[in-house]
């Protein structure tokens, strides 16, 4: 056998061997690998973290992960009662104690209570490793029926509420030369998903804003991950807009609907953050597949999306 032969076969083998890591994978080929040969979540030990919609869902789950990492937490979210119950279950797990849990109740949405959220956590810290911009509501709507106040309300949690946020923390993280900002965007924030557009609009522009950011703060050692699921099992469906503004969808998503489950989405959005990646995909087949082929064949995968249509797009989306 010669050379170019063996060169041939391992190049072969290498792409199967990708294909084969594509086709049983739930998360992006970089997360993947993190997860395997990476920085364990275990380096995060006794950094501050602070995290957003902490009183159920991802948010909940990533406050677990991150309180069996060893790290020191801050949860945030309006009802302060969800919050001591997430308190309780991060100390059962035996690394903390009750002085490294802070509970913040805080209405992102209001805008003028930030500054002194941000004090109040230095002041019982001193120091922000990470904030975790997590909150956020989603929306099942008809584009041309949505009520342009949706789509201001959606832009406000989403994106408005974020940037304010990040914006009362950075000039800390600025002054200790280290930081790092994660925001919890979507697959909707990669690729349009019909009957969400002010959801997908808010997503892209979260993407948008801070994949610049994450440019301007590298020389300042302050990271930027951006990190993108698909559909997991969480209360969104519940409090999700609708084409108008102030009601509730009030969906709950049931067993046996395929999503990925909340436990997997915060172990490796915590993989995420331990390795300090830029952007990450997470979702289970075959919406990994489309992102992937949109990134690179846009056209193409947008005519197959046309030709499936809205209704069988949205039975993927809700697990069914
Ligand atoms: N689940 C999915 O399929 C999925 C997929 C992709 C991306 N995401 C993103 O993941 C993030 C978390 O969502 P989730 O799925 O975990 O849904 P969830 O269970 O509904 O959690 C949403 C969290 O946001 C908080 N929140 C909502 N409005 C708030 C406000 N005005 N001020 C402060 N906190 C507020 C909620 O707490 P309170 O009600 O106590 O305030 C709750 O803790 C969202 O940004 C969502 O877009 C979710």
């Amino acid at each position: 056998m010669d050379w170019c032969t063996v060169i041939e076969i391992v190049v072969v083998a290498y792409i199967a061997i990708q294909i084969l890591r594509l086709i049983f994978a739930d998360c992006d080929l970089q997360l993947q690998w993190a997860e395997k040969f990476g920085r364990s979540t275990g380096s995060l030990a006794r950094k501050v973290v602070w995290i957003t919609g902490a009183s159920s869902g991802i948010g909940e789950y990533l406050s677990y992960e991150l309180a069996q990492a060893g790290c020191r937490l801050v949860l945030s979210a309006r009802r302060e009662e969800e919050l001591q119950r997430v308190k309780k279950q991060c100390l059962s797990y035996g690394n903390l104690m009750d002085d490294d849990v802070l509970v913040l109740p805080l209405d992102m949405l209001k805008f003028d209570l930030h500054k002194p959220a941000v004090e109040e956590v230095l002041s019982r810290f001193k120091q922000i490793d990470v904030l975790v911009n997590n909150a956020g509501r989603a929306q099942r709507a008809l584009w041309e029926k949505t009520d342009i106040q949706v789509d201001r309300d959606m832009l406000e949690i989403n994106v408005l509420s974020v940037l304010s946020l990040t914006k009362q923390v950075l000039p800390h993280m600025i002054e200790r030369k280290q930081g790092h900002i994660v925001n919890m965007s979507s697959i909707a924030g990669k690729l349009g998903a019909p009957m969400s557009g002010s959801y997908t609009g808010a997503k892209h522009a979260l993407q948008g804003w801070f994949s610049c950011l994450r440019v301007e703060m590298f020389p300042r050692n302050i990271a930027v991950t951006n990190i993108c699921p698909g559909p997991v099992f969480s209360n969104l469906l519940k409090t999700s807009f609708t084409e108008k503004s102030g009601e509730l969808l009030g969906v709950e998503m049931m067993e046996g609907e395929k999503r990925m489950s909340t436990q997997r989405c915060a172990r490796l959005s915590a993989v995420a953050i331990a390795n300090r990646l830029d952007e990450v995909w997470i979702a289970l087949q075959p919406i990994l597949t489309v992102v992937y082929l949109s990134q690179y064949m846009p056209t193409i995968t947008g005519w197959v999306t046309k030709q499936v249509g809205v209704k069988y797009i949205m039975k993927f989306r809700e697990g069914k």
